[in-house]
């Protein structure tokens, strides 16, 4: 039998979250495509985030693709935070792209194939021009959303999460926001089957406080359970993970 472990086999990009890469076995598998969801204001900007922010730290280059806001304001409300992303960009450590509202309507009157080609193209010359070894897209729905047929929706997902894998080589997180009390795991209800991993944000009531939640809700080819963690968002330091959501019937778990 061979003596190599998990993390031999399949190398890790650490999220820079403590108790998350401990729970992991040291990070995230390498080259392979993860899933942030959550509602509204769960925190999934500030995890997509500081998974990049933490591997510019460790001299990792990556992109980082805010498809709701434009660079400036991303920006203004990073360093608002505590992060100072200009200077990470001034290092060749970043690339925040914002597609245009252009791009993003022209995108749409194409097919889902040729708009998953043409979308990964263009990402896959940012991150060849810094050598970028993380990427990030937040959210996905805006760059499809006005397709109306399910099918093409999935199929454009799918093809998307096939090539960026394929060609871009990144290790790769997603956000895709869950409609306010949906019990859906996505948007499209396809990411998540396509992901290798997902982490699903969330908020847990106990009488008039909320508690931030994280569950890992899937974790393909890693030996790790379902578990509901609690955590704090830290200006200048991202997601702090509590612990496991302590037990108790009066919390009613939101997401
Ligand atoms: N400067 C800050 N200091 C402390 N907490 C902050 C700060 N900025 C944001 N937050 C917290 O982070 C939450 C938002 O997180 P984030 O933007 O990552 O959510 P999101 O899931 O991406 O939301 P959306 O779906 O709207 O994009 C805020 O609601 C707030 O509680
Ligand atoms: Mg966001």
């Amino acid at each position: 039998m061979s003596s190599q472990t998990v993390s031999d086999i399949l190398p890790r990009a650490p999220t820079g979250i403590d108790r998350l890469d401990e729970i992991l076995g040291g990070g995230l598998i390498r080259g392979k495509t993860y899933l942030v969801t959550g509602e509204t204001g769960t925190g999934k900007t500030i995890f997509a985030l500081s998974f990049i922010v933490y591997g510019a730290a460790l001299g990792e280059a990556g992109v980082y693709v805010t498809v709701d806001e434009d660079v400036e304001s991303f920006m203004l409300g990073a360093k608002a935070f505590g992060w100072d992303l200009e200077k990470l960009v001034e290092r060749g450590k970043l690339s925040i792209v914002s597609p245009s509202e252009d791009f993003i309507d022209r995108i749409r009157r194409k097919d889902p194939d040729a708009v998953a080609k043409s979308l990964v193209r263009d990402i896959s010359e940012v991150v060849e021009r810094i050598g970028a070894q993380r990427l990030v897209i937040d959210p996905i729905a805006p760059l499809v959303c006005m397709e109306k047929d399910v099918q093409v929706l999935r199929e454009f997902t799918r093809i998307l999460i096939t090539r960026l894998e394929r060609d871009v080589r990144c290790t790769t997180l997603i956000t895709s926001e869950i409609p306010s009390g949906s019990l859906s795991l996505s948007r499209f209800g396809v990411e998540e089957f396509l992901a290798s991993g997902v982490f699903v944000l969330g908020l847990a009531r106990r009488g008039s406080r909320f508690i931030r939640t994280l569950t890992i809700r899937k974790m393909r080819w890693l030996p790790v359970k379902p578990t509901v963690y609690e955590f704090d968002i830290v200006p200048g330091r991202g997601i702090v993970i509590k612990g496991p959501l302590e037990e108790s019937s009066t919390y009613s778990l939101h997401w």
